[in-house]
C-alpha cells in the first residue's frame, strides 16, 4: 500500500518538531487563553487537559496511523482502504476544510506581521491600542496585502518541500519559539499584577464553568492539535515505517498543550486577571496597550508578534501541505506547481475574509443569526474552523473502525513500541466510545445554537 518512492521527514525530532509546529498556532497562544478567560480559568484548564488526553490523543494516533499506513493525504488513504466509495468525500472534505481554515487564518497571521513591523518602527501610543487596530483591520487594502505576505511565506516554505521547507523551517523556529516565550514568561512574572493574573489562570473556581465549557473545551483541542483535516494524517504519510506512533503522537500531543499552557504564562500575569475584552482584541489591543506603558515594552512587543508569526507559519504550512499533497499524488504535479496553485486559489478564496472586518459593509455583516451578525469570517470560522474540524474527525473515526479496522489502526500504532498491553486496553474504548460521543456532542452543539466554539 505504501508507495515507497515518497519523500520522508529526515529524523524522528524533525517529524515531532513539524507535527508540533502544525498543532502550536494563533489556537495555542491567541485562542486558548481567551477561551480560558471566558470559561472559569483554572477549572478550564483541568478540564481541557482531560479532553486532550481522552479525546485528542486517541484521534491523533488513528490519523498518524492511516497516514503511514497507507503513504497518502487524505484523498489517497481513503482511496487505498475503500477505493471507488462515497468516503472519497471525506478526503475532499479534508483537502477543503485546509484552504477554508487557511484562508481566514491567513488573514489574522496578517496582523502578526503588521504588527511586529509596527512595534519595530514606530512602537505603539499608550491608550491608542484600539483606535489603531480598528483602523488597520478596516483597512481592506492592508488586510489584503498582510494576509498576502503571508500566504507568500506560506507557499515558499511548501515549494521547498517536506524535508527541506518544512521539516527544516520547524526545526530552527521552533527553539525559537520555546526561547521567545520563555523569556516573556520570566519577563510577566516580574510585572506587579503577576500574582493575581496567575490566581485567576491557576485556581479552580465556578465563575463562567457552566455546561457549555465541556464543549468549548472539545472544540479547542480539536482545533489546537490540527485534527480532523488531515494535517496530522499528511504528515503522519512522511513519517518512516521505523519511527514510533505512540511515542511521537505523545510527544506532539504534550508539546501543544505545554505551549497552550505557557501562553497563559504570559497574557494572565500581563492582564492581571480575567480578559476584560473578548477575540482579537485581546491580543492585539489589551496587550499592545499594556506592553505600550510597560519599561522595554517596545522589544518585548516585538519579541511576543514575532512568536505568534512564528507560531502562525509553522501552523500555515500544514494548511497548505494538505491540498498540495492532494495535486502532487493525486494529480501528478510537481511539488511547486502544486503548492503555488493552491497558495493563490486560497490567496483569493481569502480577499472577502480580509475584506469583512469593516473594509467592505455588505462582507462584514452578511445577516444575522443565532442573536449575532455574521461577516464572512465569522461564517468561514464556523462552517471551516469549527464545524468542518467535528464532523471530519468523526467521520474519520468511523472510517477507521469500520472500514479499515481498529486492528490495523492499533498495528501501526503499537508498531516499535514496547509499550505493555494495557496501553491498547486503556487506549481502545477512548477510540471506540470516548472519542465519537464527546465529538458527536460537538456537532449537535454547533447545528442546534449556532454558536462558535471561538
Ligand atoms: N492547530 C493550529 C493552531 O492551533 C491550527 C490548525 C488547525 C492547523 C487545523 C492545522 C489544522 O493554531
Amino acid at each position: 500500500m505504501s508507495a515507497p518512492q515518497r519523500e520522508k521527514w529526515n529524523s524522528s525530532l524533525g517529524f515531532i518538531l513539524a507535527a508540533a509546529g502544525s498543532a502550536i498556532g494563533l489556537g495555542n497562544i491567541w485562542r486558548f487563553p481567551y477561551i480560558t478567560g471566558k470559561n472559569g480559568g483554572g477549572s478550564f484548564v483541568l478540564l481541557y487537559l482531560g479532553i486532550v488526553l481522552l479525546v485528542g490523543l486517541p484521534i491523533m494516533y488513528l490519523e498518524l496511523a492511516l497516514g503511514r499506513s497507507t503513504g497518502k493525504g487524505p484523498v489517497g488513504a481513503i482511496a487505498s482502504v475503500a477505493p471507488k466509495s462515497l468516503w472519497k468525500f471525506l478526503g475532499y472534505l479534508a483537502v477543503i476544510t485546509g484552504i477554508g481554515i487557511l484562508s481566514f487564518y491567513g488573514v489574522v497571521a496578517g496582523w502578526t506581521v503588521y504588527y511586529f513591523f509596527k512595534s519595530f518602527i514606530s512602537g505603539f501610543t499608550p491608550g491608542q491600542s484600539g483606535n489603531v487596530f480598528g483602523s488597520f483591520v478596516t483597512s481592506g487594502s492592508k488586510q489584503i496585502i498582510f494576509m498576502g505576505i503571508f500566504m507568500g511565506l506560506t507557499t515558499g516554505v511548501v515549494v521547498m518541500g517536506v524535508k527541506g521547507g518544512i521539516e527544516k523551517l520547524s526545526t530552527v523556529l521552533m527553539p525559537v519559539l520555546l526561547v521567545l516565550m520563555l523569556g516573556l514568561i520570566i519577563y510577566a512574572m516580574t510585572l506587579p499584577k503577576a500574582m493575581s493574573g496567575l490566581k485567576f489562570y491557576l485556581v479552580p473556581t465556578s465563575a463562567g464553568f457552566t455546561k457549555t465549557t465541556f464543549i468549548y473545551a472539545l472544540g479547542q483541542a480539536f482545533f489546537s492539535l490540527s485534527l480532523g483535516m488531515g494535517a496530522m494524517l499528511t504528515y503522519g504519510s512522511y513519517l518512516q515505517k521505523k519511527e514510533n506512533i505512540l511515542r511521537a503522537g505523545l510527544i506532539v500531543v504534550i508539546f501543544d498543550t505545554a505551549i497552550a499552557l505557557m501562553a497563559g504564562f504570559i497574557i494572565f500575569p500581563v492582564l492581571g486577571g480575567a480578559p476584560a475584552a473578548a477575540g482579537p482584541g485581546l491580543v492585539f489591543v489589551v496587550i499592545t496597550d499594556l506592553f505600550s506603558v510597560l519599561p522595554g515594552g517596545r522589544i518585548i512587543a516585538m519579541a511576543f508578534f514575532a512568536m505568534l508569526a512564528i507560531a502562525a507559519l509553522t501552523s500555515t504550512i500544514s494548511l497548505l501541505e494538505v491540498a498540495a499533497s492532494y495535486l502532487i499524488d493525486e494529480h501528478k504535479m510537481k511539488r511547486p506547481a502544486a503548492a503555488l496553485t493552491v497558495g493563490a486559489i486560497t490567496f483569493c478564496v481569502g480577499i472577502p475574509s480580509a475584506l469583512s472586518l469593516g473594509a467592505s459593509k455588505f462582507l462584514s455583516n452578511i445577516g444575522s443569526f443565532a442573536g449575532r451578525s455574521w461577516g464572512f469570517l465569522d461564517i468561514f470560522d464556523y462552517v471551516f474552523g469549527n464545524l468542518s474540524l467535528a464532523i471530519g474527525g468523526m467521520l474519520l473515526v468511523v472510517f477507521v473502525l469500520w472500514k479499515w479496522k481498529l486492528q490495523h489502526a492499533e498495528e501501526e500504532i503499537f508498531a516499535n513500541s514496547k509499550a505493555g498491553p494495557w496501553v491498547k486496553y486503556v487506549l481502545r474504548p477512548l477510540t471506540i466510545f470516548v472519542a465519537p460521543a464527546a465529538v458527536a456532542l460537538v456537532i449537535g452543539f454547533l447545528l442546534f445554537t449556532g454558536k462558535t466554539l471561538s
